[in-house]
């Protein structure tokens, strides 16, 4: 497994590595490893000839300094579990590597950037979007893994890479739960062992939620959803949206033929957690 630290021994490394006909997969993480990377890691592994991961926690697409700043960082330890893997190469550029200039790109996103995460979190996902088409300009990739756990983040990088005209195919791996079905997330380790308890009650109302799906109406399912999180004083519901997966709008009733899925975003303290879970009616 090779490290790199600049885009142009990254590109040659790539470029003798690839070859003419090798199929390449990437995986973009911001680092602190878990197991729902490593899923992402695996399905590149089995798809491609070639992986490459990269690591770099993006200044751009935080709203606050200071969770910027506490971003957990560990290179050493993020290699040692990417070296578990027949994973080619792992690119963790300096922030001037990435950004030599101010990156000022502005995307639009035709609304899809304005609710949910978008509307709670002004500006992240032009950063998340100035970093990714950065990011696949450098590796260019064939394949591109995304977690399901930021659903819109996926939806909203499937189209700029559509808006762009990229040759990469995005594909969204499921999300990995902890055994009590907790979404795994590099901000849970910020979880005091009370609020890990409480946490537990997010995946717990998407469950309950995806049971009742179609059989109640869409409001009265939202409202309890948000009452059952909220029951819990440690616990508080941000936004809990149900949506179709195409274009993320609001679903009103149960009768339209799309997928839907309901996403939610909770605080607990100063920690904010994300879920979603598919709702079949
Ligand atoms: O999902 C993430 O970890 C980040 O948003 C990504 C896609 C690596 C861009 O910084």
């Amino acid at each position: 497994m090779k490290l790199t630290r600049t885009i142009s021994e990254t590109r040659s490394h790539i470029k003798i590595r690839k070859g003419k006909t090798r199929s390449l997969g990437f995986v973009p993480t911001m680092g602190a490893l878990h197991d729902g990377h490593i899923s992402l890691v695996k399905r590149s592994l089995e798809e491609n000839e070639i992986t490459v991961v990269s690591i770099f926690v993006n200044p751009t697409q935080f709203n606050e300094e200071q969770d910027f700043k506490s971003y957990p960082r560990n290179l050493e330890k993020d290699l040692e579990i990417l070296g578990r893997y027949p994973v080619d190469l792992v690119f963790a550029p300096s922030s001037g590597e990435i950004y030599p200039e101010p990156n000022t790109r502005k995307f639009d996103f035709g609304g899809l950037d304005s609710i949910m995460e978008g509307k709670h979190r002004p500006g992240h996902f032009n950063g998340v979007a100035q970093v990714v088409s950065r990011l696949l300009g450098i590796i260019e990739p064939d394949n591109a893994y995304f977690g399901e756990k930021d659903f819109q983040q996926l939806v909203i990088i499937r189209k700029l890479a559509e808006k762009m005209d990229l040759p990469v195919r995005i594909t969204g791996c499921p999300i990995i739960r902890e055994s009590d079905g907790l979404a795994i997330s590099s901000r849970n380790k910020f979880l005091s062992p009370e609020e890990r308890k409480s946490a537990v009650r997010i995946s717990r109302s998407l469950f309950n939620a995806q049971k009742k799906a179609g059989k109640l109406p869409v409001e009265e399912l939202k409202e309890q959803t948000i009452q059952y999180v909220n029951k819990d004083p440690r616990l508080k519901v941000e936004y809990f949206e149900i949506v179709d997966v195409r274009h993320l709008k609001p679903v009103r009733n149960w009768t339209g033929k799309s997928c839907k899925i309901g996403c939610i975003a909770v605080k607990i303290g100063n920690i904010r957690l994300i879920d979603n879970m598919n709702f079949y009616s």
